[in-house]
């Protein structure tokens, strides 16, 4: 588990975004996993950049993306597709054929569309980087507490937190959400690797319990101290409640000397 500190969310966002352009350029046709939350609007904007000055190609991308929420057509403006076609897909030319997210207005066999969602990402040979925000309650995609490390894509009830979370993103009069469709705990585990982005004092404790804390259901995104390819990119303020920072950053000067590749 790599865990990069950076001094605020610019550079942040500027270190995942050349995380991800690097995995584009060695694997042009690779499979992208894609979150969407504040924190990930400034890696876009630096995706987005690289694609209109130096060119980056995403044209043989595909993309899967995490969650959606139930009820939401794909034009509703807090609707995770409209989030992306705004934040990414109009800038940038990934093939629309090729982008996936949960259809937020589905309403026959949830069961089945949940598997079909699953078939794909394994027909596009499984989701080489997957990126990720935390919940202020240390979810990933809208894998609530207590979820399962095994569960997979499936209809998942949003806590009151999550949801007040993300109020003040609706408008007054508009009933929020209660419900999403996300990937699940297991089928995140499977992407080959993983870049979890953190920023602000809000999400200070939840990281610190993720990253350093035991591994429990009841943070969700604890579980990725079980996988092998694990890089958190974190500000200053997300960052300060972590007991190893000292050995967090001599970590990053070690591997930049000895094993460069693993921060490309
Ligand atoms: C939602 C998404 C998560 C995201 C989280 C954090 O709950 N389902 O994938 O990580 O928001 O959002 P923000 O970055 O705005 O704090």
């Amino acid at each position: 588990m790599l865990v990069l500190l950076k001094s605020n969310y610019e550079e942040l966002s500027r270190e995942a975004g050349r995380i991800v352009a690097s995995a584009v350029r060695n694997n042009p046709a690779a499979t992208l996993g894609l979150a969407t939350g504040s924190t990930t609007i400034g890696m876009y904007k630096e995706l987005v950049r690289m694609h209109t000055e130096n060119g980056l190609d995403f044209s043989k991308v595909a993309t899967f993306n995490l969650d959606e929420y139930l009820g939401l057509a794909a034009d509703h403006p807090q609707s995770f597709h409209r989030f992306m076609r705004e934040n990414f897909f109009d800038h940038v030319n990934v093939d629309p054929a090729k982008i996936h997210i949960p259809d937020g207005t589905f309403g026959g066999d949830y069961e089945e569309y949940c598997l079909s969602y699953e078939r794909a990402i394994r027909e596009a040979r499984g989701i080489d980087l997957q990126i990720l925000g935390i919940g202020r309650n240390g979810h990933i995609g809208f894998n609530e507490p207590t979820s399962s490390f095994g569960s997979r894509t499936r209809l998942k009830v949003l806590t009151n937190e999550t949801i007040e979370d993300n109020r003040k993103f609706f408008s007054a009069e508009e009933e929020m959400p209660q419900c999403a469709i996300t990937m699940g705990i297991g089928t995140i585990l499977e992407a080959k690797r993983i870049l979890l982005l953190a920023t602000g004092s809000a999400k200070a404790e939840t990281v610190a319990e993720a990253i350093e804390g035991p591994i429990t259901a009841s943070v969700t995104a604890s579980c990725l101290q079980l996988h092998p390819d694990v890089t958190f990119v974190i500000d200053e303020a997300a960052g300060v409640r972590l007991k190893q920072r000292d050995y967090y950053r001599r970590v990053m000067e070690m591997t930049a000397r000895f094993t460069p590749n693993r921060l490309s």
